[in-house]
């Protein structure tokens, strides 16, 4: 397993290359939204500005440079932004 840094809406937390990045994410605090958690209905779909990923199969539609973060493990160093603030528990300033 390697570490990777993943930068979200402009904040840094520590991440792998063996988790989905759903699940990474709310191990930072963060609380991003989903529904399905299994690639379909889209809602945890965001923008990646920068990095590799591997995008695991998933039935809902995205559009250049967007992924579904409930079915993609980062493969580098990603920026991922979301279309909307980002809630985070407090104690996640401590991963950052
Ligand atoms: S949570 Fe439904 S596609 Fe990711």
């Amino acid at each position: 397993m390697s570490s990777v840094k993943i930068t979200i809406n402009n904040q840094t937390v520590h991440g792998n290359t063996r988790e989905l990045l759903l699940d990474q994410l709310e191990q930072a605090g963060f609380h991003p939204e989903y529904q399905c958690r299994s690639g379909l209905c889209g809602a945890c779909r965001c923008r990646l500005q920068q990095g590799e990923v591997a995008q695991l199969d998933a039935l809902a539609l995205t559009g250049k440079n967007e992924i579904l973060i409930c079915r993609t493990i980062p493969k580098s160093d990603v920026e991922l932004v979301f279309p909307y603030q980002l809630r985070c528990n407090e104690d996640a300033e401590d991963m950052l």
